[in-house]
């Protein structure tokens, strides 16, 4: 039988957690993710661009980097990641005015936007941290504008704990043993493909297409009707 989702704990609100996740180097996946969206909205020229679940930042400053015509927010509910996100920013003088963060606890606090809405609504690795995943699809509904780009994207779960433990081993082998332990935790919390469909339906999303994109991810891009 299929090993049954664990979940784990929803923000990474500890601050040696956080660290050690900033410091990991997503550089593939990161980039894969930008490409993604390039690939999916080769015409893509909106001002406003929102992410969330940020984290440290990294793919928020890529958007930044990437479109310069565009302002870019992170939010998420970790103070820890949160102030992470703030010392990257800083770091990137050319751009900081257009990188913003700031905190929301999807799901638990209200929404911080008020009626803003976005051309964009990006998200990458929070899906597999939501106790309540339709929230997720909530905030983004929310958040995004008439005909504005929608990319998710996060992992899958395996079948078996082993096929979770191989994806570890070949993608985090050189990571410290704290990393493997989150990134194993994150694969067995993850949602597999019909799971994420059926939260489609249920958010009335199903508009939105989805694909495998590596041996370990699944993306949802789309534009809003
Ligand atoms: C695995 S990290 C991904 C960070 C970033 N998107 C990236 O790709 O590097 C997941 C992030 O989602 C945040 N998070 C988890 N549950 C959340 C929720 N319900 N609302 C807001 N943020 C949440 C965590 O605090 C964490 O910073």
């Amino acid at each position: 039988m299929a090993m049954q989702r664990i979940p784990e704990e929803e923000l990474m609100n500890r601050p040696l957690n956080a660290k050690a996740y900033a410091k990991a180097d997503f550089s593939e996946p990161n980039s894969s993710f930008v490409a993604f969206f390039a690939e999916k909205f080769p015409a893509f020229s909106g001002r406003k661009i929102l992410d969330l679940g940020c984290g440290p930042a990294d793919i928020t400053i890529r958007f930044a980097k990437r479109y310069p015509q565009a302002s870019v927010l992170g939010l998420d509910g970790a103070g820890a990641m949160l102030a992470l996100a703030k010392k990257a920013i800083l770091q990137e003088s050319a751009m900081a005015n257009r990188v913003k963060v700031g905190k929301w606890h999807i799901g638990r606090e209200a929404c911080p936007l008020g009626t803003e809405l976005f051309d964009a609504v990006i998200s990458n690795s929070l899906l597999h941290h939501m106790r309540e995943p339709l929230d997720l699809w909530r905030a983004i509904r929310a958040c995004a504008a008439a005909g504005a780009a929608v990319l998710v994207m996060d992992l899958l779960r395996p079948l078996t704990r082993a096929d979770a433990a191989n994806i570890v081993a070949a993608y985090a082998g050189k990571e410290s043993e704290a990393l493997k332990k989150d990134f194993l935790n994150s694969l067995l919390a993850a949602y597999r493909l019909a799971e994420i469909e059926d939260q489609l339906v249920s958010a009335k999303l199903d508009f939105l297409h989805v694909e495998v994109v590596t041996d370990r991810h699944f993306i949802v891009s789309g534009s809003i009707a």
